[in-house]
Parts: structure tokens; sequence; C-alpha cells
């Protein structure tokens, strides 16, 4: 990355960040950034250049809201007795969407994959396609069972996404995209099953709107009791 670019970002990162940014371009992460995506409540995400494609780059803000992360971390075996700074909480935060995304691509869950994490800095790939919200299915039956089969498949990862909605499901030529794992959880959380339940609920409201007849519980359990 140039000196020039990086010198652009001065006022929209701290210094940590800025260097780990200038950092993982030195390690031929991505060459360029070139601009946001979008500015959501704990992130920024930007597109970058990596040679003739683009990377997905997020960036959790240094200034987040760690207690809320720490408060869904604390639960998870894979996390537990992590104490630390607000900072490392906020890195551990960075890693745990990381670590989620690897082992969702692991089981073929259609998910960006995770190139790299450093820091408060996550490098993925980019899929050029609208949100859901932006974009709904021409296909709405079609669509609601590649979702329900892309939620299979997690689950069968051993993992629940906790914020399944339009606003985290990418519609790429109508096919779903899962995006934003930093609050899934491993099934040994405690609460996996109400969060599971909320994110079938957030899908079967999103899809009656579209004419779909779905029952919540028998939605639910379709998931809930897949097996391997
Ligand atoms: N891999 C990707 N490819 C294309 N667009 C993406 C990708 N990842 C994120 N985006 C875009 O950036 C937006 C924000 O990303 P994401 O949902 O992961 O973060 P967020 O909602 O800001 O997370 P948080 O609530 O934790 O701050 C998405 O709504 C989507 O438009
Ligand atoms: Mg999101």
């Amino acid at each position: 990355m140039s000196k020039n670019k990086f010198i652009a970002y001065e006022n929209v990162f701290d210094e940590s960040t800025l260097r780990g940014l200038f950092n993982l371009s030195g390690q031929g992460y991505f060459d360029n950034i070139e601009g946001p995506i979008s500015t959501g409540k704990e992130s920024n995400v930007f597109t970058v250049q990596y040679k003739n494609e683009k990377r997905v780059v997020k960036i959790y803000r240094t200034s987040a809201n760690f207690k809320k992360m720490y408060e869904y971390m604390k639960p998870d075996p894979r996390f537990s007795g992590m104490k630390g700074t607000k900072l490392s909480i906020i890195y551990t935060w960075a890693k745990k969407e990381y670590r989620n995304l690897l082992r969702a691509r692991e089981k073929n869950v259609h998910v960006p994959m995770p190139y790299t994490v450093h820091k408060n800095i996550l490098v993925m790939e980019y899929f050029d396609a609208p949100l859901l919200l932006y974009k709904a299915p021409k296909n709405p039956q079609d669509f609601y069972e590649r979702l329900i089969s892309e939620l299979q498949k997690l689950f069968c990862a051993g993992l629940v996404h906790a914020d399944i909605s339009e606003y985290n499901i990418l519609n790429d030529k109508e096919k779903p995209v899962l995006i934003d794992f930093s609050h899934a959880l491993d099934l040994k959380y405690p609460h996996v099953q109400r969060l599971l339940q909320r994110d079938v609920h957030n899908l079967v409201v999103y899809f009656k709107k579209l004419g779909l007849k779905l029952d919540e519980e028998k939605e639910f359990m379709r998931i809930w009791t897949v097996k391997n």
C-alpha cells in the first residue's frame, strides 16, 4: 500500500489499526484500500484491491462496546476463562469471527473465505452481491430452501449464527451467502436453542411476507434435529 493511500486514512483509524493495515498489506494480503462499503455498529467494512480482485477488510472499532462482546463470549467454551483488557476482548471478537467463518467453510457453508485476522482487522473474500434486504429473491421458496440447507450445514459444523436476518444474508445471483459471524456460537453455549429459534423466527417473518406458508416450530426442528 502506498504511503499516500495510507495517509488518506489517518483520520479514520487509530494509530494501531493503521499500523495493522500497513503490516497486512506488507504481507501481501491486499494492495490498496479502495473505500468503505459499510459503517456498522461495531465495525467499518472496506473493499481492498488484491491483484485483479477485490477483498473485504472488516475493522472492529477499538471504541466498540467491548462489555457486550465480553458478555456474549463468556459462556462460549472456546473463549471461556478469557479475561483481559478492552483491546484484547475486541481482538478476540475479531478472531472469533475468523474462526467461525473457517469452521463454516470446512462444512461447505456458503460464507466468505476468511484469509487472515490481525488484531481488530479481518481480511476475507468479497462477494459482489447485495444484501437480501435490498434484493428480494425471484423465487422465495427456492431461496428459502437453500437457506435452510446452509443453516443445517452450519449446525452440523457445531455453530448457530445467532444474528440471522435479511441484513446478514447476501443475495448472490439467487443463492444465499451468510455473513457477519462474530456472534455465531458453539452448540455448547447454554442459550443456543433460543438463539436458533430467533434466527428461524427472523427468516420465517421475512419469507411469510413474500408469500410462503411456514410453521415456525416445524422449520426450527428441521435444523435442530438434523443429522450429520
Ligand atoms: N464478504 C463480504 N462481501 C461483500 N459485502 C460484505 C462482506 N462482508 C460484509 N459486507 C457488507 O458490509 C456490511 C457490514 O458487514 P457485517 O454485517 O459483517 O458487519 P456489521 O453488521 O457492521 O457488524 P457489526 O454489527 O458486528 O458491527 C454488510 O451488510 C455487507 O453489506
Ligand atoms: Mg451485519
